[in-house]
């Protein structure tokens, strides 16, 4: 594996081989994380075009929980503004001796983009982490969704997972989507409103529900979204109050799956919109584990990465 760009098309094995290496990772407790060499005198590069919290801060702890050295480019004070393009933004990151890129970017194929032109000009030597690219892809959300998944629920092929809101704009329900099927999940479930769900998804194996009592039903795994308004370009927005009256995760919808259900969120969260607070802070939430278990996942795959020598290595 040279770069990360997609979860789709990653083969079952290296799923597995990236969740059990971020398990030996996490300490018994599996609230911290080990501090190992394996990426010392390397460079990583966050490269972030769009905004983050989670993401962007677990790649650097997990950077340098590998050792590795850590550059935050600060795109709002970088020369993009006086119209520097992404090739030569990263061209001359990578003049600076850069092995690895983390990048997250608004368009849709920008990592994969990037990661092509590093291999022609880098001999695919320098590594592409995709950390989010439009509503596409966000592989490392979607491993450590199923981290998360496999440490309370053991076995892909007995569960059922409702993922639920607006799957049309989201990129880690795309995500989540290809890796539980290719981990043999037996029933991913869309849940929302027909203008939040893309029409492929039937195509995908997914089951569509639009009411929100049938999608939870006996469910096992609960994945909540926010509404992406920043990629509804035109779209006709629902409003919140009307969005949660329908759609909102409550104490009472959640009653309708397993009682040992588990409640995810890839953040960032809206309260009182898609979630009601009760039920995000509430015992069935693993949100804040999936956080912690997002450094473990991230140094995986970094480790991963570095072990490969490039397209011609
Ligand atoms: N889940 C996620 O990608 O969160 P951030 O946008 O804060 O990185």
């Amino acid at each position: 594996l040279i770069h990360l760009l997609s979860v789709e098309g990653l083969p079952k094995a290296m799923i597995h081989r990236i969740l059990d290496t971020a398990e030996s990772f996490l300490s018994v407790t599996d609230r911290e994380v080990k501090q190992v060499p394996l990426l010392r005198g390397k460079s990583v590069f966050n490269v972030f075009f769009e905004n983050s919290t989670r993401t962007r801060t677990t790649f650097e702890i997990a950077a340098k929980r590998l050792s590795a050295d850590v550059v935050n480019l600060n795109i709002g004070a970088s020369s993009t503004s006086k119209g520097e393009s992404l090739l030569d933004t990263i061209d001359n990151l990578a003049a600076m001796s850069a092995d690895m890129f983390v990048v997250r970017h608004s368009e849709s194929g920008a990592a994969t983009f990037l990661a092509q032109h590093l291999n022609r000009t880098r001999d695919g030597a320098v590594h592409v982490i995709n950390a989010g690219d439009g509503r596409h892809s966000h592989p490392t959300q979607g491993l450590l969704d199923m981290y998360t998944i496999r440490h309370y629920k053991k076995d892909f092929t007995k569960l059922r997972v409702a993922i639920v809101g607006d799957i049309l704009h989201s990129r880690v329900a795309r995500s989540d989507i290809h890796a539980l099927t290719t981990l043999g999940c037996p029933e991913v479930r869309a849940v929302g409103p027909s203008t939040l769900l893309p029409s492929h998804l039937e195509g995908m194996g997914v089951k569509v529900f639009h009411d929100l009592r049938e999608g939870l039903a006996d469910v096992d795994v609960i994945m909540g979204l926010r509404l992406q308004k920043e990629r509804m370009k035109g779209a006709l927005i629902p409003s919140a109050q009307e969005y949660f009256k329908h759609y909102g995760l409550t104490e009472d919808k959640l009653k309708y799956a397993k009682p040992d259900a588990i409640v995810m969120h890839p953040g960032p969260m809206n309260r009182g919109v898609e979630i009601d607070s009760v039920v995000a802070d509430g015992p069935q939430s693993v949100i804040l584990s999936q956080v912690t278990f997002g450094i473990a996942v991230r140094m995986a795959v970094m480790s991963i990465l570095a072990s490969s020598k490039g397209v011609n290595g």
